[in-house]
């Protein structure tokens, strides 16, 4: 893959208080481009970021053919690139793509990609604690066509956001017993538009009541708990490390598979397994639970200071330097900022 690169001629760097960054806010100099039509993916180019043209007919917008991925690059005290598990994400882009009819991007392109543009934007990669460069790659499909069916022309973008926390303080989410994010045979696994557009609504119902996020339970009983939409759910009972398997239904999170590997390093008892509501509610009635934290690559690693259910709000226990989630935060965060071993692989260091 060759990348022809075209130069922003001004940065837009002075505009960003590096000290107060907003996630998402703010987006760096370049973007990576590639079109894919005739069957393959061509035309490969790093510009300036810039809005783009498409056709009010393309498919992306009326049946919502589009993916995307999330992932984070690092600063270590040297002052190098540190990228977190770009290969894990560049896998899961695949089956993305794949549910959604949309053809393979190759993993070494889209390694490639990342790390050449963040070379080229690398003074936009912020080097203090809790900051990160956030990088988003997507894949749009462009067929100017209405009609049901999958396109045969799209283009790939990646653009990054120099990023602060995405959740300030310990999080309140709300036990969703009446809509559903996703269903055995749907998209729930495919980081797709469709998972996060359906989410919207009760989301601003849950927000009206003061709360943050929802806990999405399974569509068809609401008794088993999956995701939170922004990032997986994680609860420590009875000195168990707790969180729902994989399926059709959840996303297959980079932070909960890190989370799951360092517990297994740790030796702590861990279960991947159904967790029910009501399990839930007995163990914080009970005292029983000593913390919930959500994991993901925006929100990293966000303690839950309380569930709501069925109207009554269950406060959890307070996150100190001794809980888990603390802990598995600290490991992780040595990890990508360089200043502990990196034992399993997860960091390209450019
Ligand atoms: C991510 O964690 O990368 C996501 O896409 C979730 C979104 C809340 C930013």
């Amino acid at each position: 893959m060759k990348i022809d690169v075209i130069h922003k001629k001004k940065s837009d760097i002075d505009k960003v208080d590096f000290s107060d960054i907003k996630f998402g806010a703010f987006h760096s100099d370049h973007m990576f481009e590639a079109q894919f039509f005739e069957g393959s993916w061509k035309n490969f180019k790093i510009l300036p970021f810039d809005n783009i043209t498409i056709s009010p007919a393309c498919t992306t917008l009326h049946y919502g053919q589009t993916i995307f991925e999330g992932l984070k690059a690092y600063k270590n005290k040297d002052d190098e690139i540190l990228i977190f598990r770009m290969d894990k994400n560049a896998k899961r882009f695949n089956i993305s793509a794949e549910r959604m009819c949309m053809p393979n991007f190759p993993e070494q392109y889209f390694t490639k990609a990342i790390s050449e543009l963040l070379i080229l934007d690398k003074k936009w990669i912020p080097n203090k604690k809790n900051t990160s460069l956030y990088i988003r790659p997507l894949m749009i499909a462009l067929d100017p066509f209405i009609g049901i069916k999958p396109a045969e022309n799209f283009k790939f973008y990646i653009f990054t956001c120099p990023a602060g926390n995405y959740y300030s303080e310990p999080v309140r989410v709300k036990i969703e017993t009446e809509f559903t994010r996703a269903i055995k045979g749907g998209v729930g696994y495919s980081k797709t538009a469709a998972n996060y557009a359906a989410s919207l609504y009760p989301s601003v119902l849950a927000q009206e009541q003061n709360y943050d996020q929802l806990i999405w339970t399974d569509g068809k009983t609401h008794n088993y708990i999956e995701e939170s939409g922004t990032m997986n759910l994680f609860f420590v009972i009875e000195n168990t490390l707790l969180t729902a398997p994989l399926g059709d239904t959840v996303l297959d999170g980079v932070t909960r598979d890190s989370i799951l590997a360092l517990a297994e390093d740790l030796n702590i008892k861990t279960e991947v397994r159904n967790i029910s509501v009501d399990e839930v509610i007995n163990s914080i009635n009970n005292n029983t639970l000593q913390e919930a934290f959500g994991a993901g690559t925006a929100a990293t690693i966000a303690p839950i200071k309380t569930i709501g259910y069925e109207n009554k709000d269950y406060d959890l226990p307070k996150i100190d330097s001794s809980s888990l989630s603390s802990k598995f935060l600290d490991l992780l965060d040595g990890i990508k900022y360089g200043s502990i071993n990196d034992n399993h692989n997860w960091i390209t260091k450019l």
